[in-house]
C-alpha cells in the first residue's frame, strides 16, 4: 500500500491573512511541503517581512482590503500572474470584533460576516473555475470552536464561524465532483493577534486549556499536519468536513 504523500510539490496556494498568526503558518508551511504562495493582507510590511524570509521565486504577496468584496475578482487574477492559477485557497483571514450582544453595531457584524464568510464563498467562485479545468483543487476554511460553540462578545464571530462550517458542506456539494475538495480547520485557542485578550488574561487562557483534553492551549505547529492533510492529495477522498485541531475542546 502506497504511503500519503502530505507533499504540495509544483501546486500554487492562495494563504488570506499571510501576514500574521494562523494564516501565516499555513503559508509557512505550504512553501515548506513544496508549493508556491500568493499571501494576502492589508499590512504590506509584514507580508514583505513574510515574503522575503521564502524569496520571490517562492511568495508572492498582495496587499489588499479583502472585506470589500469588490476587489476579490481582480485579486484572484492577480494571484494568478505570479506563478499560474492558485490550486489551493486558504481562507484564513479573519475578525472577531468582540461586540456583546447588545452592543453590535451594523458595521461590527457587516465586516465580521463579510470578511469572515462572504469572503472565502466568493474568492472561491473566482478560483475554481481555473481548478476544474485542472481537475484537482483544494479549499481549506478556518472555521473555530465557535461554529458550535457560544462565547461572551462573540456573536457576530460565532454567527460568521457557524456559516463557515456549512459553508464549507455547500462548497463541498458544489465542486467536489471536479476533483475540488472543500474542508475547514477548527483550531482551539492558539496564541495569535486575534486571541492577544484571551491570552493576556492568564486565569481565562489557563480556563481553556483545561477544557481540552490533551490539558494546553494550542502551538502553530499543532496545525501544520492538518494543513497538510487538508491540501495535499493525502485527503483525496475527504470533503466537507470540519477538522476541530483542538486537543479534544469539543470532545468535553
Ligand atoms: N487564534 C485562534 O485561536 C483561532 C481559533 C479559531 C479560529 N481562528 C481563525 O483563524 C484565522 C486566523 O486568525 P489568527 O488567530 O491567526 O488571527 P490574526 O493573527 O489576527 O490574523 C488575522 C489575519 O487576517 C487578516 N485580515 C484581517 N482583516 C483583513 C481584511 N479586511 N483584509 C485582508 N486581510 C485581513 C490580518 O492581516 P492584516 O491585518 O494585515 O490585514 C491577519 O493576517 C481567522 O479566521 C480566525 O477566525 C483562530
Amino acid at each position: 500500500m502506497g504511503l500519503p504523500d502530505l507533499s504540495v510539490n509544483g501546486k500554487v496556494a492562495l494563504v488570506t491573512g499571510a501576514s500574521s498568526g494562523l494564516g501565516q503558518v499555513a503559508a509557512d508551511c505550504l512553501i515548506d511541503a513544496g508549493a508556491k504562495v500568493i499571501g494576502v493582507a492589508r499590512r504590506a510590511d509584514k507580508l514583505q517581512e513574510w515574503q522575503s524570509k521564502h524569496g520571490e521565486d517562492k511568495a508572492a504577496i498582495i496587499s489588499a482590503d479583502i472585506s470589500n468584496r469588490e476587489v476579490l475578482k481582480s485579486i484572484a487574477e492577480e494571484a494568478a500572474s505570479f506563478f499560474g492559477a492558485p490550486d489551493i485557497l486558504v481562507n484564513a483571514a479573519g475578525i472577531n470584533t468582540r461586540e456583546k450582544a447588545d452592543d453590535v453595531t451594523f458595521k461590527g457584524w457587516d465586516v465580521t460576516l463579510g470578511l469572515n464568510l462572504s469572503t472565502p464563498f466568493f474568492l472561491a467562485q473566482y478560483l475554481t473555475p481555473a481548478m476544474r479545468k485542472k481537475g484537482w483543487g483544494r479549499i481549506i476554511n478556518f472555521a473555530s470552536l465557535q461554529s458550535r460553540r457560544a462565547f461572551a462578545g462573540g456573536i457576530a464571530y460565532g454567527a460568521s464561524k457557524g456559516g463557515v462550517e456549512q459553508l464549507t458542506r455547500a462548497m463541498a456539494e458544489a465542486w467536489s465532483k471536479d476533483g475540488i475538495m472543500a474542508n475547514a480547520v477548527a483550531p482551539g485557542f492558539f496564541p495569535s493577534e486575534l486571541t492577544a485578550p484571551v491570552f493576556s488574561d492568564e486565569t481565562l487562557a489557563q480556563k481553556n486549556a483545561d477544557q481540552t483534553c490533551i490539558g494546553r492551549n494550542g502551538m502553530p505547529d499543532d496545525l501544520v499536519g492538518p494543513l497538510l492533510f487538508l491540501a495535499s492529495h493525502a485527503s483525496d477522498y475527504v470533503t466537507g468536513q470540519t477538522l476541530f485541531v483542538d486537543g479534544g475542546f469539543t470532545a468535553k
